[in-house]
């Protein structure tokens, strides 16, 4: 297996380079690096039969002010590879799309709805989902999975889970944007992985599918959780709602079982306890390589 990877500005790359040793030490991969608008993907791609594009900005709220690195890394890349896969001969891509495409529509969420993303953020992942779907009509088989607020051990440091179980861990204050009603169809990091492997094989091709966890849960569910699993009762820090956070998340997920055969297998509880316990491990390792 390649992977590729242009170790972008998006956060910290120390922390996605110590991911991809990790990757690259534990499986038969290997790893070009560089920028997917630049790199001479061919060779890259010469013997694929499947390419899994995962590569992207992530995240809503930056992009309302860099919005052309989004374009970049969401609508040029995506347009760079698919062009690649079709040169070489790839058989199926599969896209990570973002659930960010359907904005604040009716819920739960079905693919055949119009989309109508509120972020640049949400406006680049649809235009590359639709890149890569009409892709088909050039022989290429094309499958774009719609994400649900990934979580689990390794979450983006940018992600809200992440950052209030590093406060509370550390005695900080949550900083809460809006007042915690916002709900969230959270899916753990090892169901997105399932659903995307499904993807390579199933009989399915030009179409969206959502891969949600099943899970309605709100910034003060979580809270409340958070309290239970590390026992601190923290501070929560008020403030208004973040321009472009869609108040509900929801998948339908008929399509992802009738397709994929998906069913998400970790309940919240269980995994944000497994992310809560990764960061904290992280935090002891910091504290021992300090001392
Ligand atoms: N994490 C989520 O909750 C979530 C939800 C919906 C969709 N997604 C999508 O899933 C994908 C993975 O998300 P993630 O949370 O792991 O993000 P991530 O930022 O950790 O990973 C994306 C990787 O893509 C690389 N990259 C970005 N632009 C590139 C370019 N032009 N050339 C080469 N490499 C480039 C980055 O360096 C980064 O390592 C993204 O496409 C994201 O939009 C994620």
């Amino acid at each position: 297996m390649v992977g590729v990877d242009g170790f972008t500005d998006s956060y910290d790359p120390s922390e996605k380079l110590v991911r991809a040793a990790h990757l690259t030490r534990s499986t038969a991969t290997s790893l070009v690096t560089g920028d997917l608008v630049d790199l001479d993907l061919e060779p890259v791609m010469d013997t694929a039969d499947v390419v899994f594009h995962l590569a992207g900005r992530a995240g809503v709220r930056p992009s309302f002010s860099i919005e052309g690195r989004y374009v970049h890394d969401n609508v040029t890349a995506t347009e760079r590879v698919v062009a690649a896969c079709l040169n070489s001969g790839v058989r199926r891509i599969v896209y990570a799309s973002s659930s960010s495409v359907y904005g604040d529509g009716d819920t739960p969420f079905r693919e055949e709805a119009t989309p109508s993303p509120i972020s640049p953020y949400g406006r680049t992942k649809l235009q590359a989902e639709r890149c890569c779907l009409d892709s088909t009509a050039a022989g290429l088989e094309a499958v774009a999975l719609r994400y649900f607020t990934v979580y689990g051990p390794g979450q983006r440091p940018d992600m809200g889970l992440r950052i209030f179980a590093e406060a509370a861990l550390s005695a900080r204050p949550i900083t809460l944007l809006g007042d915690g009603s916002q709900r969230r169809d959270f899916t753990f990091v090892d169901d997105v992985i399932a659903a995307t492997v499904a993807a390579a094989d199933a009989p399915v091709s030009g179409l969206a599918v959502n891969v949600g966890g099943g899970s309605s849960v709100s910034l003060l569910d979580v809270l409340e959780l958070l309290r239970s699993l590390t026992a601190y009762d923290f501070e929560v820090d008020v403030q208004p709602f973040a321009r472009g956070d869609v108040r509900v998340t929801a998948a339908d997920l008929t399509r992802a079982a009738t397709l994929l055969g998906f069913r998400a297998a970790v309940p919240f509880e269980v995994g944000f306890a497994r992310e809560v316990a990764w960061v904290r491990d992280r935090f002891e390792g910091a504290e021992v390589r300090s001392a």
